[in-house]
């Protein structure tokens, strides 16, 4: 809130004291952009702890390799739907574009883009339902989140496997 008024009154030129409005600013700026603990002007406490992202000093957790591979899986299947949508459409243009992309489909770098888009895809869908019965509140509890977090990663690891088989 406090960034999006500073946005705001950047833009209209009003962040000085000079005039009352800058006042209002200064007042409610100054409350929005301090955590009610710390509305007072006494100096901040320093901590020593790292900001993100320093992923290097977290040590590595179940949970935490899921989550990163969560994202890593989205990315790769945003980034594969271009090509999917050429190849729909070369599949459907011409005898010509449906040949070219069965060829495509079916090369060596055809059947490795299948293979990792659809673990990625097994991964995702898994690791998303974990992820969403989280949101439900099932399964919050330290422990259960650890042992859990690996499931996702097992049953990928079952899937990629199958996948490599029938694509081979
Ligand atoms: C197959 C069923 C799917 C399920 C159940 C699912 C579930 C989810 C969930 C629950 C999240 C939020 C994770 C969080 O709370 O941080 C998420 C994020 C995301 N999903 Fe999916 N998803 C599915 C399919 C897809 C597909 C097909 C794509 C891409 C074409 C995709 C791309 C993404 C991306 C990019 C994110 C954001 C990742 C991040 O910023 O951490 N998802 N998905």
């Amino acid at each position: 809130m406090g960034r999006v008024l500073s946005i705001v009154t950047t833009f209209l030129k009003i962040e000085d004291s000079s005039s009352w409005y800058g006042d209002v600013y200064l007042t409610l700026y100054g409350q929005l952009s301090k955590p009610a603990a710390m509305a007072t002007d006494a100096p901040r406490p320093t901590s020593q702890r790292p900001n993100s992202p320093h992923l290097t000093v977290y040590r590595w957790s179940w949970p935490m390799a899921a989550s990163i591979a969560h994202r890593a899986s989205g990315v790769l299947l945003v980034g594969f739907v271009p090509f999917y949508l050429w190849l729909l459409h070369a599949m459907v243009g011409s005898q010509a574009g449906y040949d070219y992309s069965y060829l495509v489909l079916h090369s060596a770098f055809g059947r490795l883009l299948l293979w990792l888009v659809g673990s990625a895809l097994i991964y995702h869908f898994c690791n998303g339902i974990r992820f969403l019965l989280l949101d439900a509140g099932v399964g919050e509890q330290r422990e259960t989140m650890i042992a859990v977090a690996r499931w996702p990663i097992y049953a990928t690891g079952a899937g990629a496997l199958l996948l490599a088989i029938a694509l081979l």
